[in-house]
């Protein structure tokens, strides 16, 4: 793999997964606006392009896991197996414990510490937005791609969707993916990167923990379905349809 300026994040992240920790601690953003030269996203984050290069070239010297390589190669099917086993099921398990941790802190710190308040209530409902969200993906998106998969391979015509093409529910999970990452950017502003203050109680930090691998998983949980699930899906939609 050739690494440039020019190449865009996205890319990196697709065709090196291994970048995604570096980005990921750099704080560059890979999934929603990922869509931009590195050399362009650097300057953004006030970065060392050099550094940023050196950085990418240690991480995609380091060996890939065969599962990143399965989960761009292998059917949409069980990439959203993978997707929803691992991330959803995440999603699913860290709101109502983050909620708790939460709800703890505030009812400690909160007077001391404001910005619980704002924490609180974006963190509220982003875990609401999102339970929503994972639902319209297992109920409506996913089986829909998975039947089209399944035609595709029995080389049976598709069936036309009543969304009318997958594009227009890709088109809005993007959009909520976008609120998402708003939301994400809110948390992580307002902790001042997820640090805890001097007089932090465990709980205060283990929620500013908790609170950074979150963002973390769905940073990656995004990444999967807007740069590998949904092209792959709208590719097969084209192509199907063509033939
Ligand atoms: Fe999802
Ligand atoms: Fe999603």
């Amino acid at each position: 793999m050739t690494l440039t300026a020019t190449k865009n994040v996205r890319d990196y992240a697709i065709e090196a997964p291994q970048t995604i920790p570096v980005f990921e601690k750099l704080g560059i953003d890979f999934c929603c606006g990922g869509n931009r030269p590195l050399e362009e996203a650097c300057a953004a984050a006030n970065l060392d392009l050099d550094q940023v290069l050196q950085a990418l070239e240690t991480a995609i010297a380091e060996p890939v896991r065969p599962s990143d390589r399965e989960l761009r190669s292998g059917s949409l099917a069980e990439l959203i197996s993978h997707i929803v086993r691992t991330h959803h099921a995440f999603v699913r398990a860290q709101i109502p414990e983050i909620e708790r941790l939460l709800e703890k802190v505030y009812s400690k710190h909160g007077a001391n510490h404001l910005e619980l308040v704002h924490l609180r209530s974006v963190f509220h409902a982003l875990g609401q937005e999102l339970m929503l969200h994972l639902m319209k993906e297992e109920n409506i998106l996913f089986p829909y791609i998975e039947r089209m998969e399944e035609s595709v391979i029995q080389r049976e015509p598709i069936l036309p969707p009543p969304f009318g093409t997958v594009a227009n529910p890709v088109h809005m999970m993007e959009h909520e993916h976008d609120d998402a990452g708003t939301a994400l950017r809110a948390l992580r502003q307002t902790s001042r990167d997820y640090t805890p203050p001097d007089d932090a109680c465990t709980s205060f930090r283990a929620l500013y923990t908790a609170l950074a691998n979150f963002e973390n998983d769905l940073h990656q949980h995004i990444h999967l379905e807007n740069n590998v699930l949904f092209p792959r899906a709208q590719e097969m939609e084209t192509a199907h349809q063509c033939s």
